[in-house]
């Protein structure tokens, strides 16, 4: 059963007020707990790859009776890409607490941050996920995500460069540039460090 919206309430801000920061940490660790349990040298790998914090652009908090349900990060960098320059936007860490999964506020969520990445004058979103779940690539479907077929690479903290295959693009405020991207035959290199 979904949980109308009315009885949670959508929130975002530039920076985590130190209120709710808290809350949203237990949920990030609840929900991406494999980031938690890594070996040193996964952590340092990890460390290296998501070295761009400094892109955030803002949070976006679902709340109910005063209490963090969910939480989102957003992102904005402007790149060049097989020769087209776009503002690049990014959504990561993306998490409902766990007793409120399946009431649509990881929808909340993603339509308030894609808003959020359009008033921001983002061309295009870029996001990283489990695209092996059918279900988790669907839910980013549904608000136009479309997986990269030739994967995205980007440098890390310490300039060395990853290839993955985990990654999707939405249309934000460029369709064409959209389009663009979507058809080229190699990796789409989206700057420096994953999101
Ligand atoms: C992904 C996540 C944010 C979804 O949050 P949520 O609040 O449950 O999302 P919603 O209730 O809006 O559900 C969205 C859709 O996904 C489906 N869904 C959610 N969890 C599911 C699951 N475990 N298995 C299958 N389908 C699922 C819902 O049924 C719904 O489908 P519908 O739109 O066709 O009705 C949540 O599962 C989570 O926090 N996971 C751990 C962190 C994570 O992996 N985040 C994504 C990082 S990229």
């Amino acid at each position: 059963m979904k949980i109308h919206p009315s009885h949670f309430m959508v929130h975002t801000y530039n920076v985590l007020p130190t209120t709710l920061s808290a809350q949203v940490e237990v949920i990030d660790k609840e929900s991406f707990a494999w980031a938690y349990h890594q070996t040193l040298e996964e952590r340092l790998v990890g460390r290296d790859k998501f070295c761009s914090s400094g892109d955030s652009i803002g949070y976006v908090v679902v709340e109910e009776k005063e209490e963090v349900i969910g939480a989102a990060n957003m992102f904005a960098r402007s790149i060049t890409s097989d020769g087209v320059s776009m503002k690049l936007g990014g959504i990561g860490g993306l998490c409902t607490r766990k007793d409120k999964r399946k009431h649509g506020v990881g929808t909340e969520l993603l339509n308030r941050a894609m808003q959020e990445l359009r008033r921001n004058g983002v061309d295009i979103a870029y996001l990283c996920t489990e695209v092996e779940k059918e279900w988790m690539a669907r839910f980013y479907e549904k608000v136009g995500f479309i997986r990269l077929a030739h994967g995205h690479t980007y440098t890390g903290k310490s300039g060395k460069r990853y290839t993955e295959f985990d990654g999707m693009i939405a249309p934000v405020c460029s369709q064409k540039i959209f389009q663009r991207i979507s058809m080229i035959k190699q990796p789409f290199d989206i700057g420096r460090g994953n999101w």
